[in-house]
């Protein structure tokens, strides 16, 4: 295993780019099950999420070819239905695979997920969809047994907003009969992202982006071309990490309309957020202000940056409430920050951060892949020198971090644990 060595006290200056978005990568590369034929997917990012799915399209039958951030996938060949449970439990996201295979195959085998560090994180909105289109599901040592003959269109409502659930329903119902409505679906930009390519490939999807998307079932889909759409979770990262270092860093091929919350948040804060002709500028203040922080489905403050905003609220000059409402277990991170100074009071959904104490660089463990992110932050705006152990959680979303952060002036460097 390797660690991450942070020197803290650098400015970050300069120019990064951002990488193509892993949770728009991860339902579009699953999304080519449904065509026979090379697609040509664009600006995917080499992570570890998305080697294990394209591993699992591969042992689905799949063709899959990599060049540099162009991936091209061709399913004409599939030959199987089951996503195994030793892929499933390192990547969750592979449940992602049950609506397509059943649109194509009208078969799926594929291991329960399990929980994770942030959650229990069911999937019984996923298989009650399915159900209502006319799947029957059953739940047989530890895998969801899966069939139908045909699928057909149907009302859905989603009881919470599910962002892999709509967009699993949205990949089952593309070649249903009919027609299917999602209601109180997500309207994160990765699920336009989806309804796009399947567009492309033919679908006929309308209302992604809004809680209402109607999908008109056709008959096949055809191969198609697709450019990953930027990370914004990556973005809000740097974002915050300039913040921290009272720095100034352009970060190049985001998309500001996906970060309008973030980047209220972090202007509410002090930080001077400005769109430029070719990026997004970001400045630090030497007296960030404290703000509160309520997570909510997209367009609200996303909870995949609930533990970076934390850390500049540790360096803020007053008192901060985060609530973080999606997921159940989403301050691990905690321990860890107060090891490094910080003063934070947890209480049920909220954690109370007294700004001020300012951080003194440790030996910290990562253990889910946003609170890796922090810890890193905290890292950098840390006096002294932070160990951060088990980055194999980091490198499942964020492609080469500790380069990019170098390249902006940040002391670090990755070693053998
Ligand atoms: C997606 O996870 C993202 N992953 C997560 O990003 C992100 O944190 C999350 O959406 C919320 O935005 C991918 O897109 C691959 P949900 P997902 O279903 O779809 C409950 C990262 O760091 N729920 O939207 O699994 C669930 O328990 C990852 O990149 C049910 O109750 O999240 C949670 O409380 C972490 N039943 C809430 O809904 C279900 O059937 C939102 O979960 C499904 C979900």
């Amino acid at each position: 295993m390797e660690k991450i060595v942070i020197e803290g006290g650098h400015r970050l200056e300069g120019t990064v780019a951002v990488s193509g978005a892993k949770n728009a990568a991860l339902p579009i590369l699953v999304s080519a099950l449904l065509t026979e034929g090379w697609n040509t997917f664009h600006n995917v990012p080499d992570l570890r999420d998305i080697r294990t799915i394209k591993r699992l399209l591969i042992d689905l039958g799949a063709k899959v070819q990599t060049s540099g951030s162009m991936v091209e996938i061709d399913a004409s060949g599939l030959n199987s239905y089951e996503a195994p449970y030793d892929l499933v439990r390192t990547m969750r996201a592979s449940v992602l695979v049950l609506g397509p295979l059943l649109a194509r195959l009208g078969r799926a085998r594929v291991s329960l997920p399990g929980g994770c560090a942030i959650g229990a994180r069911p999937i019984n909105l996923h298989l009650k969809g399915l159900e209502e289109l006319g799947a029957l599901i059953s739940l047989e040592h530890g895998y969801i047994e899966a069939q139908a003959r045909s699928l057909k269109g149907a009302e859905i409502y989603f009881d919470v907003v599910t962002v892999t659930g709509t967009e699993n329903l949205m990949m089952a119902a593309v070649l249903a009969k009919g027609v299917t409505t999602l209601r109180n679906a997500a309207r994160e930009p990765e699920v336009v992202a989806l309804a796009e390519a399947l567009n492309r490939m033919g679908a006929q999807i309308t209302g992604a982006g809004t809680p209402v998307i109607t999908i008109t079932g056709v008959e096949a889909l055809k191969p198609t071309s697709f450019t990953i759409i930027p990370d914004r979770i990556e973005t809000g990262t740097f974002m915050v990490a300039a913040g921290v270092t009272q720095g100034n860093i352009k970060i190049m091929g985001c998309e500001a309309n996906h970060l309008r919350a973030i980047i209220h948040k972090l202007q509410q804060a002090g930080i001077t957020v400005e769109q430029e002709e070719d990026g997004l500028r970001v400045v630090g203040t030497e007296t960030i202000s404290s703000v509160d922080v309520k997570t909510l489905p997209y367009p609200g403050f996303p909870t995949d940056m609930q533990a970076q905003f934390m850390v500049l609220m540790c360096l803020a000059n007053g008192l901060s409430v985060i609530s973080e409402t999606i997921f159940e277990n989403r301050f691990i991170h905690v321990s860890e920050l107060q090891r490094m100074g910080a003063d934070i009071t947890v209480s049920g959904t909220a954690a109370v951060v007294r700004g001020g104490t300012g951080l003194t660089g440790a030996r910290v463990m990562a253990t889910d892949l946003r609170a890796s992110a922090s810890l890193i932050i905290a890292g950098l705006a840390a006096e002294g020198t932070t160990e951060v152990s088990r980055v194999y959680h980091i490198d499942r979303g964020y492609e080469c971090i500790e380069k990019k952060l170098a390249q902006l002036g940040g002391h670090l460097r990755r070693v053998p644990e």
